[in-house]
């Protein structure tokens, strides 16, 4: 949605800021000149305890001297209640008795589209869900237990069943009402070369409904039970609704938790973000089958200052720790960082809390190591600091 000129300026001159960020800092007295405006207390974005936290109502603007955190009324409420922009917005304007301005008819016809679609996702994970009490999935339900994944855990990540037929969903949700081009659209079927009819892209799969942060489905993720099946794990593809690199596994819940003082934990895996979830580590999240993006990296940061990442411990998981350091570190601004937790050898978190416990992913979570420290074994590792070539390398450029 497009914002009529002159909206924000109205919401920000009609917004205290003290206001907003008096719900989430309490005051220095001695130091504040509440008469002119002039706001200070310790800052919410770093642990302190002197108040370097500078609030302008005059000027709308915030400024920590310690850490440097800078913003708005807005980003306030972006940085501290993980809100988007338009959700921060919103509010204000809510706060501030203004009537949000109405869609324009573009945009409207967009996010209708996308509420269309959203509701054919809902009825295709309801039917999913449906087909784990068959007959049919007596293997898939026997498959959950060997993993233990709990009727309650399924249950909370919608797990459900596709079974292994050509049109069992194209024609359960046709036989709805549902056209085939939204099933299509939505990438639930796919339409053969030959141009015939829509069939299932999903079979003999479980499934995992892969949920934006408002909590609506937006793809599945299907895991083969058949060890020998092409791929062990089918994601849906990209659609008006699911963009694989903007999007993580389990974020609105994970959101939530973290709020109430979860640590933010990455993982690889859908099942990995569910056996964390299970185990009490409510603020976990995974990529969704591809590597982890700039953008989830920013999203991330969003929601904690220092995720920590859990990643398999096998090459692959120490390859993925070396490219997102990569990418994180022309990115880092004060205050942010990542932690990494290397699983032993061969495991992944699911495996660690399966074979040792809840207890013994806590420990290892306890003891992930900062980003630098990674960095700092990488930069070091198998360089000669007595040699003069060694040194070199790390000797300053001069200045002159
Ligand atoms: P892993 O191979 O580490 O599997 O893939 P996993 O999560 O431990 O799965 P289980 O325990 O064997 O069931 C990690 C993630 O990579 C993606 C999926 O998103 C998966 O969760 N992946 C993996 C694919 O997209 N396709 C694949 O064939 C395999
Ligand atoms: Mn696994």
């Amino acid at each position: 949605m497009s914002l009529p000129p002159g909206f924000l300026d109205e919401l920000r001159t009609r917004t205290t800021l003290s206001r907003v960020v008096g719900r989430k800092v309490v005051w220095d007295n001695r130091k504040s000149n509440q008469a002119k405006g002039d706001w200070w207390a310790p800052c919410p974005f770093h642990q302190e305890k002197s108040a370097s936290f500078h609030v302008d109502d005059r000027k709308g603007y915030y400024y920590c001297f310690g850490c440097h955190a800078k913003g708005d009324a807005l980003s306030f409420l972006r940085e501290t209640e993980n809100m988007g922009f338009m959700e921060a917005v919103e509010a204000l304007a809510r706060e501030a008795g203004m009537t949000m301005p109405a869609r324009d008819p573009q945009a409207a016809q967009r996010a209708d589209r996308r509420t269309q679609l959203a509701g054919v996702m809902d009825e295709a994970v309801k039917w999913y869900r449906l087909q784990l009490r068959t007959g049919a999935a007596a293997a898939a339900r026997d498959y959950l237990a060997r993993r233990k994944l709990s009727e309650a855990g399924q249950e909370r990540f919608g797990i459900g069943f596709a079974p292994d037929t050509r049109q069992g969903l194209f024609q359960a949700l046709t036989g709805k009402g549902i056209a085939a081009d939204l099933l299509v659209d939505a990438g639930l079927c796919a339409r053969p070369d030959d141009g015939g009819a829509p069939y299932d892209r999903f079979r003999g799969r479980i499934i995992f409904p892969i949920r934006d942060a408002r909590g609506r489905a937006i793809s599945l993720g299907g895991r083969a039970m058949d060890p020998n099946a092409r791929a062990k794990y089918l994601n849906g593809p990209e659609t008006e609704l699911f963009d694989k690199g903007r999007n993580l596994y389990n974020l609105g819940p994970a959101r939530e938790a973290v709020a109430k003082g979860a640590p933010l934990v990455v993982a690889e895996g859908y099942m990995d973000v569910i056996a964390l979830a299970e185990a009490g580590f409510g603020g976990a999240v995974a990529p969704l089958g591809t590597a982890i993006t700039e953008t989830q990296l920013q999203m991330l940061w969003r929601i904690s200052p220092e995720p920590v990442v859990a990643l398999d411990g096998d090459a692959a998981g120490l390859r993925a720790a070396q490219r997102l350091i990569d990418l994180a570190l022309p990115l880092l601004e004060a205050g942010q960082g990542l932690r990494f937790v290397i699983l032993p050898e061969g495991q992944d978190p699911d495996d660690l809390i399966r074979a040792q416990g809840a207890g013994a992913m806590q420990k290892l979570l306890e003891g992930a190591r900062p980003m630098v420290d990674l960095l700092w074994q990488r930069e070091t590792e198998g360089r000669n600091f007595d040699s003069p070539s060694g040194a070199r390398r790390w000797r300053r450029p001069s200045t002159r």
